[in-house]
């Protein structure tokens, strides 16, 4: 048989970095470290305290007032230091009568919805070949799932401001707003290939462009 002893300082490895993920496995919390400049160090667990799991301000509105018609609080690792390592987050969506949350996915998280004060229609789309579209509205009460990785959208359907609770299985889930991404890129995504990519003709390409 082979010598496979040059494979133990590889696995060696992938354990752990596999710790490093998932801290929850050799300690009870990972609480970013605000002196760690984006490295995965864990703040000192004998100086943690109860403010780092601790955020508030979630009641107040969020300013609806622009082209969309609405607003997402998030309250993610970045804003709540010691979800880091947990797997899960929320955000807080207001939406203006006829305000739209516009087509978006979260690469790193499926979302659980739910409305709290008025009308929502809500819909996600599947994969290629089918792009079957599931949509739904909902009322005050009502819960829906928009899984990892699709575009989903919500839209306020009139009846007064909206409000609802996002939960998200990623302390950062991430968001790719579809519009902004393919319109909006730094530096800008060739003309020719959004004019052939979206059947338009090169002003209206232009005129994308710089809205976003
Ligand atoms: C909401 O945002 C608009 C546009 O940025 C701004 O003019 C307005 O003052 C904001 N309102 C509040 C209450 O902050």
């Amino acid at each position: 048989m082979a010598n496979l002893s040059f494979l133990l300082p590889i696995l060696a490895l992938s354990f752990s970095s596999v710790f490093v993920a998932y801290a929850s496995t050799i300690q009870d919390f990972c609480v970013t470290n605000p002196l760690s400049q984006g490295n995965s160090e864990c703040k000192d667990p004998k100086l943690v305290e109860a403010n780092d799991f601790f955020l508030s301000g979630l009641h107040i509105a969020g300013n609806t007032s622009n082209p969309a018609g609405s607003k997402v609080t998030p309250v993610f690792a970045s804003q709540l230091p010691g979800l880091n390592t947990l797997g899960i987050s929320l955000a807080r969506v207001d939406i203006a009568p006829w305000g739209i949350n516009p087509p978006h996915t979260h690469p790193r998280a499926t979302e659980i919805f739910t409305v709290l004060e008025g009308t929502l229609e809500v819909g996600f789309i599947t994969s290629n070949p089918e792009n079957r579209h599931f949509w739904k509205v909902l009322q005050k009460g009502d819960v829906f799932v928009f899984p990892i990785g699709l575009i989903h959208y919500q839209r306020n359907i009139g009846y007064g401001h909206a409000v609802a609770i996002a939960a998200l299985s990623s302390q950062n889930p991430g968001a790719i707003t579809i519009g902004n991404a393919v319109f909006g890129a730094t530096p800008d995504v060739a003309s020719e290939v959004l004019v052939k990519a979206f059947q338009l003709d090169k002003n209206t390409v232009n005129y994308l462009q710089s809205k976003f």
